[in-house]
């Protein structure tokens, strides 16, 4: 299976290079599933519907979320709707939605995906690592499951290489979000599980982490809010990992970074 994961989409312009790029890219790299963290899509605060129609309309298969699940209201009943679209799996009991679907692609592979945060630096939540070994335990890789990818939305890059490794060997990808900047590190860990400590964003890199400057330059140096976070609205990168799986194991052959138009140097997997 060819599997992409892209990043959190920032904004209006992270939406706009998706929506223009990813019908393109499932072709040209004869995509069998795509997931991507939408956590950022609305202005960047959270997920409406109407955003998770059209992600969904441009070519993804999962939507996954983060810290920022709630921001818009909304999507505390659209989650209850729509299977498609998940939130962290180590928020509290009674939450809204669920933090892993398990989804049947195009062509019919049956596709777990995990979302879950990291608690290092964060909220603290109940322990990310137990509730994703509960996820794989339920649906084991190579026989309830086709593929696993597993989105571990953290700040710490520690937690997010334990989760990989926590991880290996069950899951066809363990990718990190949150922290808006894609790492030099993909690999496929020892025992057959694609890894990148982070995807990076879809947003545009003249930025800080995807929003306007101003205003957080202003907040580090004087410590004095006095506006809003606003998300930068110049062209975006595309960024993610794009990851091949044996299709009897479900674990990962190959695994490349994605990087597509905007500030950042190019990346394009050749097929
Ligand atoms: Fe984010
Ligand atoms: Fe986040």
């Amino acid at each position: 299976m060819r599997l992409l994961f892209l990043g959190d989409i920032v904004g209006r312009s992270g939406r706009d290079s998706l929506i223009a790029e990813l019908p393109g890219l499932r072709r040209a790299l004869q995509l069998d599933f795509v997931v991507v963290n939408g956590e950022n899509a609305a202005g960047g605060f959270g997920i409406t519907g109407a955003i998770c129609d059209e992600v969904f309309d441009a070519g993804a298969d999962v939507i996954t979320l983060g810290n920022h699940s709630w921001d818009q209201r909304e999507a505390l009943v659209h989650i209850e709707r729509e299977p498609r679209l998940i939130r962290p799996v180590n928020y509290p009991a009674g939450t809204p939605g669920r933090g892993a679907t398990l989804v049947e692609s195009a062509s019919g592979a049956r596709v777990l995906v995990v979302n879950a945060l990291g608690r290092v630096f964060m909220e603290a939540l109940d322990c990310p690592f137990e509730a994703v070994e509960r996820q794989l335990d339920a649906c084991p890789l190579g026989q309830a499951a086709d593929a696993i990818v597993v989105d571990i939305h953290a700040e710490a890059t520690s937690e997010k290489m334990a989760m990989g490794h926590f991880c290996d060997g069950r899951a066809s990808l363990v990718v990190g979000t949150h922290s808006h900047v894609p790492t030099a590190d993909a690999q496929v860990l020892p025992g057959g599980t694609a890894y990148q400590t982070d995807a990076g964003m879809c947003g545009d890199y003249n930025s800080v982490i995807g929003m306007e400057k101003d205003e957080p330059l202003n907040r580090f140096i004087t410590k004095i809010p006095s506006g809003r976070f606003q998300p930068a609205m110049g062209p975006a990168t595309l960024c993610g990992v794009f990851v091949e799986t044996d299709a009897g194991s479900g674990l990962a052959r190959r695994v490349e970074p994605i990087r597509i138009g905007g500030r950042l140097r190019s990346a394009l997997p050749e097929i």
